[in-house]
């Protein structure tokens, strides 16, 4: 089923971010730093905060645009297969190397990223009209053009730095919240204690996530950040939003991988009627 408003309008959002190529290690432990261990398994996924976020919001039945960029090599088709099987319309530009994140998940669910941006430096700046979603994995001039005409705009600020704009509604988990804070409405992710939401300060709202097995942390906040934003882009109120969000999170981290993770609508409802 699509994800419409109250009103029955079909959610339509526009995504401007990062499209990454995850190379993931499956370790018992994280590595120390100098420390050389051997892992059980390596796989590949598509990934990039803004891509996982678009294929999030698309299985949740959104109708979702990305604008990003991929390499001209041979691993941005590997890197766009997750947006294309979700559905996702797109607007690409194609300059030098495709976004590569190297991960390695420890068998708790914890992981270690680094990302090699390539082509995501080459993203340029629009600035669509309807709702817009973007992470901190482009440049700060492309997150102010996407912000600039935005009927609604949302911020999940990840990886963190300093930005000078005011979201609609922002998204960050603990850490991310010490360097950016501002926002008309602010959610807050606590990991395995749920997440909050306030507006000028003041919670409105607070959610506890389903009990699930941790199986990879990565792309977790790239579902609960979806789900949020389609949430309340559905007309659902705050509360109810911020606990389909809790949920959605938690299915991604029950499971290996960025996009292979993300939860279906049909998913998210059967973990909400449990
Ligand atoms: O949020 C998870 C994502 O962060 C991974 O898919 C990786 O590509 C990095 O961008």
């Amino acid at each position: 089923m699509g994800a419409h408003t109250l009103l029955g309008m079909a959610v339509e959002l526009t995504v401007v971010g990062s499209i990454n190529l995850d190379l993931v290690a499956r370790v018992e432990r994280l590595p120390r730093p100098g420390e050389t261990i051997s892992g059980s398994a390596f796989e590949r996924f598509p990934g990039g905060k803004g891509a996982n976020q678009a294929v999030a919001a698309a299985r949740l039945g959104a109708h979702v645009r990305m604008v990003g960029a991929v390499g001209n090599d041979p691993l941005a088709e590997e890197a766009l297969d997750g947006l294309r099987a979700a559905g996702v319309e797109l607007e690409l530009e194609h300059a030098g190397t495709t976004g590569i994140a190297l991960i390695v998940v420890a068998a708790d669910g914890e992981n270690q990223i680094v990302v090699i941006p390539g082509a995501n430096a080459a993203v340029r700046p629009v600035s669509p009209r309807g709702a817009v979603l973007c992470q901190l994995e482009v440049s700060n001039d492309v997150v102010a053009a996407a912000a600039r005409d935005a009927a609604f705009f949302a911020l999940n600020a990840a990886p963190a730095r300093p930005i000078d704009l005011v979201p609609d509604l922002l998204i960050v988990n603990r850490l991310e919240h010490e360097v950016v804070s501002r926002g008309r409405l602010v959610a807050v992710t606590y990991g395995a204690d749920g997440a909050a939401l306030f507006e000028h300060g003041l919670e409105v709202a607070r959610a506890a996530p389903p009990t699930v097995d941790a199986v990879d942390g990565t792309a977790a906040g790239d579902a609960f950040a979806a789900c949020l934003v389609v949430s309340l882009l559905e007309g659902r109120p705050r509360d109810e939003a911020l606990r389909r969000a809790c949920a959605a999170g938690a299915l991604a981290a029950s499971r290996l991988g960025a996009q292979p993770s993300l939860p279906t609508a049909g998913e998210l409802e059967a973990i909400l009627a449990t």
